[in-house]
């Protein structure tokens, strides 16, 4: 349906998605009618950790899938040729209960040594519980990445990071510490590779009254919460911090589920970044 053009002024598009519906502006406009009060905000950010750890008290290891799909976009988790000889670390931000990590493992892509962090203590405990758990392999601990030091637990500087749909569940204003905090622990040459929410991505617009923080942050039923990008967000921020950007932009996906009869399109941005 087209919109008039007064309506959706406020909501500029991008390449994924070139124009919201009127019914899109719509959903975005009556979003601001009822934002979180800053107290309730406040309490989500204190108690961001217990709701992960709730998160996953509920779920347990049943709700993310295994992100098989991690080599087949990210080549820099292969072994290469050229560095068949090289020792490889790998640092895996916000591992959740490993669904990234143990699909890795599996297709052997030959690392020596993986620190795998998590805010929530339980998560840490399905990781390690894990039968494909090794401990000489695999460092998994607990730690809050927004703090100044959370990489303590990791000893010699890493090759490649994965920070994959987490950035979007800290506060914006942290985001930068986040980063900040990768920065110290790559080495040089070594590459973060990143995937997260796009702008206007169908699960932002679906977000009713009641549930905006923010601009595009807003409060899951469960307590968790949301940011969604865009491409110039990330790649300024990174480059805040002294990465230089390698490949940043949108890309379009499908969600499927057969069983519960959902076919639906995702705006994610994928990213990698350098240390040069
Ligand atoms: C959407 S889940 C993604 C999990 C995993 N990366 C994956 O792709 O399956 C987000 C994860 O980020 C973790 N997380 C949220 N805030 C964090 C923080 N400040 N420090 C470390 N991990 C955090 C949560 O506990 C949760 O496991």
């Amino acid at each position: 349906m087209e919109e008039p053009k007064e309506e959706s002024a406020a909501f500029v598009g991008h390449v994924a998605k070139q124009q919201l519906s009127a019914d899109e502006v719509a959903r975005m406009r009556a979003q601001d009618t009822r934002l979180i009060s800053e107290f309730r905000a406040m309490q989500l950010e204190k108690n961001a950790q217990k709701h992960w750890d709730l998160f996953y008290k509920r779920n347990e290891v049943r709700f993310f899938k295994d992100r098989h799909w991690t080599t087949r976009e990210f080549e820099e988790l292969l072994r290469s040729g050229d560095d068949s000889k090289k020792p490889r670390r790998l640092l895996e931000v916000g591992c959740g209960v490993g669904n990234l990590m143990y699909p890795l493992l599996e297709d052997d892509a030959a690392f020596e040594q993986i620190y795998a962090c998590d805010l929530s203590p339980r998560a840490i405990e399905f990781v390690k519980s894990n039968k494909l758990y090794d401990p000489n392999k695999v460092k998994a601990f607990q730690c809050d990445v927004t703090d100044e030091n959370c990489f303590r637990d990791v000893d010699c500087l890493v090759d490649v990071t994965t920070l994959v749909f987490v950035l979007s569940t800290i506060h914006p204003k942290k985001f930068h510490k986040v980063i900040s905090n990768i920065w110290q622990v790559t080495s040089m040459n070594g590459i973060v590779l990143f995937r997260d929410y796009g702008r206007y991505d169908m699960a932002q617009l679906r977000f009713k009254p009641g549930h905006k923080i923010s601009e595009n942050f807003y409060m899951r039923q469960d307590g968790t919460r949301s940011y969604y990008f865009t491409t110039e967000e990330i790649r300024s921020l990174f480059e805040s911090i002294g990465f230089r950007t390698v490949d940043c932009s949108y890309i379009q996906r499908r969600t499927v589920n057969l069983k519960e009869g959902i076919d639906v399109p995702r705006i994610f941005v994928q990213a990698k970044f350098t240390k040069t």
